[in-house]
């Protein structure tokens, strides 16, 4: 074994992929001595090629590996989710002692990871879920880190992470959040607003391609301006950059020869179904998670574009509504996502600090925006925010932008382009800000049919009306 093999490490990274290899390598450039394991001795060697002048070695024998951290050993996963982490913990099992910690950093459900929390606490052991977010960039240079699991074991590695975490105002992109799996299910929701944001976009392209008949050009150009305003985060930007792209082969942009299919990971997925499952709805998401369904039905959606042509009416919107009609759909994904973890909060005692949450996200990850701040202000303001539509500033730019939002979207809808996540998003605002729903009729319907019983506004009880007797 070399010199530099015996010296006990901080903090050992399994898996050398490109987001493993790039956060250890962050890590490394911080000043902290780690090291990193891997099957395959290919990573192992590009790990320690780039990482030449720092304090950083890799294994291929877990055994070396485990012996070669100090105490307590702090481990990260970045392996991709499912059986595979289970198969990477049952190797490590008998070789860590009491207090370990392992992080598991790839995108696992909730549920898996409360059950290794479980598993692995039995015999001594903490085990976190912490999604990362901000690709491979991120892991290299700074991303945001959403940590869940055991107080005292963040303590052994709150420093290491702090350090390696993008800064924003001076104050590190992560924080721990709470027990158990909430570190993952706060990655989850973020992911989910990822989607809807995501969709938001698409479907103003769709507008300034298909409705105002913009170049590529041009388009890159709105985005580029309006990431210069209230609309300035990550994924604006880059959609500006994607339209200058140019394809190799072809010389043309690159985005005009990309199949319009959609693909997923699940992410976006879980969080509408949990969104159910704890009845808190999100449906800017989950609009988002139908049209990536959607888009994969290339063969019938042509043969039915061929049925039903659309409106042949010009599309006339400016570009101001265009964005003031964005930046309310964004802040109304925020807000929902945000609504989510308040109740999921509630539902699995995370007792989330949502301040903190927003504060995490204002750099480094996917959604940061600078819209994040105001988020961040608000809930600094009142940590029992239920919600985001509920704070003043909030309330003032929907009732700046919400004129603008609602001509978009009825402009769009009668040019017959697809809408769902704009028009689902100003629903829910509509539905969300009305004192009486017309649910109601719906209860009368349920007793009529099923004898489900309703409840009155002018007495507590539950009754049932014999309906069938209705006097005609
Ligand atoms: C991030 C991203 C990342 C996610 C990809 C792909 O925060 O860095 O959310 O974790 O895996 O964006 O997700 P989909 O394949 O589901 O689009």
């Amino acid at each position: 074994m070399s010199d530099s093999k015996s010296k006990k490490y901080k903090l050992g990274m399994i898996g050398l992929g490109t987001m493993g290899r790039n956060l250890l390598l962050n890590m490394a450039d911080k000043g902290f001595s780690v090291t990193g394991y891997d099957k395959d001795q290919k990573m192992i060697d590009k790990l320690e090629e780039e990482g030449k002048g720092h304090h950083l070695t890799g294994f291929g024998d877990i055994k070396k590996f485990v012996d070669s951290l100090g105490s307590p050993r702090i481990l990260v996963m970045l392996v991709p989710a499912g059986p595979i982490v289970d198969s990477v913990i049952d190797e490590l099992k008998p070789l860590l002692s009491k207090g370990d910690l392992i992080i598991d950093s790839g995108n696992s459900h909730f549920t898996d990871t409360n059950r290794r929390v479980k598993e692995l606490s039995k015999d001594g052991l903490h085990f976190f879920g912490m999604g990362i977010s901000g690709g491979e960039e991120g892991a290299r240079f700074g991303p945001s880190m959403m940590p869940g699991g055991d107080r005292n074991a963040y303590n052994d590695v709150a420093e290491i992470l702090e350090a390696t975490a993008a800064k924003v105002k001076g104050e590190p992109c992560v924080t721990y959040l709470g027990p158990g799996a909430s570190g993952h299910f706060v990655k989850m929701v973020h992911n989910g607003i990822e989607y809807a944001i995501m969709e938001l976009i698409a479907e103003t392209y769709d507008i300034l391609k298909n409705g105002l008949e913009k170049s590529d050009d041009e388009i890159s150009k709105i985005f580029t301006d309006w990431n210069n305003g209230k609309l300035q985060s990550f994924l604006i930007e880059i959609t500006g950059e994607i339209f200058l792209f140019k394809d190799k082969k072809t010389g043309v942009d690159l985005v005009d020869h990309i199949k319009d299919q959609a693909k997923a990971k699940g992410t976006g997925k879980w969080t509408s179904q949990v969104s159910m499952d704890i009845q808190l709805p999100i449906p800017t998401i989950n609009e988002a998670v139908a049209n990536r369904d959607l888009s994969k039905f290339k063969e019938l959606r042509v043969s039915l574009s061929k049925r039903f042509p659309k409106p042949k009416d010009k599309l006339v919107l400016s570009l101001e509504d265009l964005e003031n009609a964005l930046y309310f759909a964004m802040i109304s994904a925020y807000a929902q996502g945000m609504h989510l973890l308040v109740q999921a909060s509630r539902e699995y005692d995370y007792n989330l600090k949502m301040q903190d949450i927003a504060k995490i996200w204002r750099g480094g990850c996917i959604i940061r925006a600078t819209f994040l701040e105001d988020i961040y202000e608000a809930f600094e303001k009142d940590h029992n925010l239920e919600h985001l539509f509920l704070n003043e500033k909030v309330q003032k730019i929907i009732e700046k932008e919400l004129p603008s939002a609602r001509k978009t979207i009825v402009t769009g809808l009668q040019a017959g382009i697809g809408m769902a996540a704009f028009a689902s998003t100003l629903t829910y605002f509509d539905t969300l800000s009305t004192g009486e729903m017309p649910s109601n009729l719906i209860q009368a319907q349920r007793d009529f049919f099923g004898a489900h019983t309703f409840e009155r506004d002018d007495e507590e009880g539950v009754f049932h009306a014999d309906w069938n007797k209705v006097s005609k």
